[in-house]
């Protein structure tokens, strides 16, 4: 006899069934709540809400677990490469080798944009965040390929992935060439993904451009490491808008939108500006953590917290790592790194932290790498979208497929004025 919920209303009780996930997590179906109680339920924030059942990503915030597939991140940061993740949140296993190639040449041969997209960033002014040129850049890839927008046929579908997957990373590196007024490097595709973007961002058409294979290196892992994480504010706003049917460059525009607030993926680009605010006004690491403890101060310690985990976010104990392992390649002396050891230090021996469960977030270390291998802070969030890219396409491909599939329409309890008759403006 599967498993039942019992709720009971006034007089009456209502049986609600169970669903039970792999790995023992229960959610309560509401499905049909409002239909037979005329109830619905109340919850901010949607902390309590499971929106779908979904295979792709698997997190444990009390026990700091995080897997793609089922596999432990921590074996796919050590053993994988970004595009092999990509393909497996997308196509939900493992390649063999003839996949991979497959899918990675198809990768490789739609990295060119549209001419025209020259004329669209420079319409764009200098001084745009690169997060709003990216999300309006996704957004006009509707526009230039009205042939795969149809979110119901397959081969449209599959073209659209390849091409955003494909073409994100040249239309970041050209809304940063943008941004400092530099020619716009068209990607040369002898190189690898992480190693295209790069010299597209770094290289000049003056001079040539060596990928360094420690930075290309730390990137992949960086991408790898933010490729899913479930139903997040980003993720769950490319199912929303998705869920109207709108094709994925739309979607996925919504996302970018959504992983640029500071709350969210533009923590990143907080976090770098925190420390060098620390760094630059010689304010002490315990006078700073005071500070974000205090409630009418809006300065929280940025990189710390997380609605999910409530233990080590298992993707900032690999980047903490991998930041003493490339700073030092690099031969680059961090005084930010120094800063956030502190902080981190300070906050986890903080009776304010430790009760609230905070601990540092994927954000927190990301940036010192970011800023060690010369990446603008600015363009911190578009190296997460680009990261986040293969987890939406996922989600949004799970989204489609799913037999229970609605358009989405949370509801409300409406708490304004009762009924009231129109007032002429001359009796105001
Ligand atoms: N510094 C100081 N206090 C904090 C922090 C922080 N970073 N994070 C949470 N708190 C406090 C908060 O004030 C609240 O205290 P109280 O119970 O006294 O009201 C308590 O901890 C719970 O916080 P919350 O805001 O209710 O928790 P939430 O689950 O709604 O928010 C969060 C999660 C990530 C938005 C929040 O921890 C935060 O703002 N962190 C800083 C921004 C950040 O690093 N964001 C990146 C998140 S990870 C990557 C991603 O998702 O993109």
């Amino acid at each position: 006899m599967a498993e039942t919920a019992k709720l009971t209303l006034g007089d009456k009780t209502y049986e609600l069934p169970i669903h039970v996930g792999t790995e023992n997590e229960r959610s309560i179906d509401i499905t049909n709540l409002r239909a037979e109680t005329g109830y619905i339920t109340h919850d901010p924030g949607y902390g309590n809400t499971g929106s779908c059942l979904s295979a792709i990503t698997f997190i444990d915030g009390e026990k700091g677990i995080l897997r793609y597939r089922g596999i432990p991140i921590e074996e796919l940061a050590e053993k994988s490469t970004f595009l092999e993740v990509a393909y497996l949140l997308i196509v939900g296993n493992l390649p063999k080798a003839g996949e991979l190639s497959t899918f990675t040449e198809s990768i490789r041969r739609h990295t060119m944009i549209h001419e025209d997209f020259k004329a669209f960033f420079g319409a764009l002014p200098k001084d745009a965040h690169p997060m709003a040129s990216c999300s309006a850049a996704v957004g006009a890839l509707s526009t230039f390929y009205p042939d795969s927008l149809d979110p119901r046929d397959q081969r449209q579908v599959e073209i659209s992935i390849h091409r955003t997957l494909a073409k994100f990373p040249t239309l970041a590196a050209y809304a940063y060439k943008h941004s400092i007024g530099q020619p716009f490097m068209y990607p040369k595709n002898s190189l690898d993904y992480v190693g295209n973007f790069l010299y597209m961002m770094f290289g000049n058409p003056c001079e040539e451009y060596e990928v360094d294979p420690v930075i290309e290196k730390a990137i992949d892992l960086l991408l790898i490491l933010h490729a899913d994480h479930e139903q997040n504010c980003s993720t769950s706003s490319v199912r929303l808008v998705g869920s109207s049917k709108v094709n994925i460059f739309g979607a996925i525009s919504a996302g970018i939108n959504a992983l640029w607030g500071p709350l969210h993926g533009g923590a990143n680009q907080q976090v770098i500006e925190m420390l060098a605010a620390i760094r630059d006004e010689g304010v002490t690491g315990r006078e700073f953590v005071e500070r974000a403890k205090t409630r009418n101060d809006t300065s929280r310690l940025m990189g710390f917290g997380h609605r999910v985990y409530k233990n080590f976010d298992p993707r900032a104990k690999i980047i903490k790592k991998a930041c003493f392992d490339v700073l030092d390649k690099l031969g680059v002396h961090s005084k930010m790194l120094e800063i956030a050891v502190e902080l981190e230090e300070i906050a986890l021996k903080d009776d304010y932290f430790v009760e609230r469960k905070l601990y540092p977030n994927v954000d927190f270390y990301s940036g010192v790498i970011y800023n060690a291998i010369g990446t603008p802070s600015n363009m911190f969030t578009a190296l997460f979208a680009l990261g986040r890219m293969p987890g939406w396409i996922a989600q949004w491909s799970e989204l489609h497929r799913d037999t229970e599939f609605k358009i989405g329409r949370p509801r409300q309890t409406y708490i304004g004025e009762p009924l009231t008759a129109y007032t002429p403006i001359a009796e105001r």
